[in-house]
């Protein structure tokens, strides 16, 4: 048994939240350390437990230094184990913090545990650990799951940010401009994976030497050599290989330019109050409203906010609220197989929207120009030119229209893959009114829209959702700087606040 073990297991003092598959690890690691000034930093630091850990493992000499978001572990410092209160994906806290503290030799970092902040903490804290010194990055499972920002081969996990510094570490050999030399190469020994654990080493590298001493007995050309020439190796497998690198090559230069591109047309249409026309996907996409197109693309297209995940192959989608097709177009994008089923009534934005469905080839689905609503009747729909509009509810000046309107309800008697609400304000009357059928739903978007002066409504649809076993997750949409002083400032329109809110079981 490890010390660490030993003295885990006889804790009665303040908790230690570690797996204890942790334990053999640090032995191995930290052993060297042993009774030397030797710096440490921790982030997280919880009940204190682990800081009590280090040092009575490391000894009096020891400096050691965590960090952690809730200012009640303040409480934990004492003379020579300093606490430091911030957040550790906040680089501006980080940078202080290194203006404080000396270089580092061991850092463990046991925080919060999502991808933005094992990242941020080591792109920030790398280079303040000595050249000799340990980075262990702990809890990596939370790359594997969704929640934490991670999920297998997420381009966004630790492990897969991670898996790039394999390559800086081999970088000196690389033929590619695409891989250079950097400083990581240079300061980097090794990356030792466990379970849950990364150990980054650091040693200072210099340029590796490859040597051959000794007699040569057989003839050096008597042995393969892997010199395939891309012109004259004629294998059919090689030529397969080589065009697929070529192909990619190409669609890697053709999607920077067309990227850039993109972009450039994406920032116009942001600083533009007027529609106008895009290029999405090789193909048109109109847009009636310059920034509600650029605010939607971004939180559709860059943080893809409505992604999900489903084992359906034909997964069935409501999109009720489908304004100009950004939606729809994600969908139909993403999930090429589904069947969608998109509720609009506002006639100011039905124009672009269903040129956008033609333009945009977009096959599977189906538009119903009504609203959706608690029956099927005839109501005053109050429009803001496409960037709102909304049910029984005067606005402003606006003079009504009639539309027709449809029973969500009678959408739910099948199973439904995902469902979006974004409805302006009729969302909680729509909800009630399904409730008993939410059974049959997997995964509910719904913006919710707190009506200025009117009840709120926020608690009733949590309610619902949670009766009917769903989680849920909560993200501002639009909210007031100062909701004590500025509740007469209405956010958007008639709304003094409005939440997205993501349901899945
Ligand atoms: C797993 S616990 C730490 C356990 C502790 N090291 C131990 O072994 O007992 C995680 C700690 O990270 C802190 N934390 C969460 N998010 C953070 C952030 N963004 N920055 C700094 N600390 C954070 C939490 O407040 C909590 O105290």
């Amino acid at each position: 048994m490890t010390q660490f073990q030993k003295y885990f297991e006889n804790n009665k003092a303040n908790a230690i939240h570690k797996w204890v598959h942790y334990f053999d690890i640090y032995d191995f690691w930290f052993r060297k350390y042993k009774n030397k000034t030797l710096v440490i930093l921790e982030i997280g630091v919880f009940q204190g437990g682990s800081l009590k850990m280090w040092r009575d493992y490391f000894g009096e000499d020891a400096k050691i230094f965590a960090i952690d978001i809730n200012p009640l572990c303040k409480q934990f410092e004492t003379t020579n184990t300093k606490i430091f209160i911030g957040s550790q994906e906040d680089k501006e806290f980080l940078k202080y913090l290194k203006s404080q503290i000396p270089k580092i030799d061991i850092l463990i970092d046991d925080g919060g545990h999502t991808m933005n902040q094992q990242i941020v903490s080591f792109e920030e804290l790398y280079e303040h650990i000595n050249d000799d010194g340990l980075y262990l990055c702990e809890d990596l499972h939370t790359s594997y799951w969704d929640n934490y920002g991670g999920g297998y081969k997420n381009p966004k996990s630790f492990i897969e940010y991670s898996k790039n510094l394999i390559d800086s570490i081999n970088a000196w050999h690389s033929r590619d401009s695409l891989l250079k030399i950097n400083e990581f190469t240079k300061s980097a020994y090794a990356l030792h994976y466990y379970d849950s654990i990364l150990v980054v080493e650091k040693k200072l590298i210099k340029p590796p030497v490859s040597v051959m001493k000794g007699e040569i007995i057989i003839p050096i050309e008597t042995f393969p050599s892997p010199n395939i020439n891309p012109i004259k190796n004629t294998s059919p497998s090689m030529v397969k290989i080589l065009r697929k690198r070529l192909i990619k090559i190409l669609k890697t230069v053709y999607q920077k330019v067309f990227y850039t591109q993109l972009q450039k047309s994406i920032l116009d249409a942001k600083n533009s109050k007027n529609g106008g026309v895009i290029t999405l996907f090789e193909k048109k996409f109109y847009y009636h409203h310059g920034l509600a197109f650029y605010d939607t693309y971004k939180e559709l297209f860059l943080n893809n906010i409505y992604e999900f995940k489903t084992n359906n192959p034909n997964p069935i989608i409501l999109d009720c609220g489908a304004n100009m097709g950004l939606s729809i177009l994600f969908f139909s994008k993403k999930y090429p197989n589904a069947e969608i089923i998109a509720f609009e009534p506002d006639e100011t934005v039905l124009p672009f929207l269903e040129k956008n469905i033609q333009s945009q080839n977009i096959k599977n689905v189906e538009l119903i120009k009504k609203a959706v609503w608690t029956s099927e009747t005839d109501l005053r729909f109050y429009t803001d030119s496409g960037l709102g509009g909304r049910l029984e509810m005067e606005y402003g000046e606006k003079i009504p229209t009639e539309v027709k309107t449809v029973r969500l309800k009678d959408f739910l008697h099948r199973s439904i893959d995902f469902l979006k609400i974004d409805i302006e304000g009729a969302e909680y009357e729509v909800l009630k009114d399904c409730e008993k059928l939410l059974f049959n739903v997997d995964k509910i978007f719904i913006e919710y829209h707190s009506i200025y002066n009117e009840e709120q409504h926020l608690d009733d649809i949590l309610n619902i959702l949670k009766r009917q076993g769903y989680r849920y997750h909560l993200k501002q949409s639009f909210s007031r700087q100062k909701p004590f002083l500025d509740y007469q400032n209405i956010v958007n329109e008639k709304f003094d606040m409005a939440i997205n809110i993501f349901a899945y079981k």
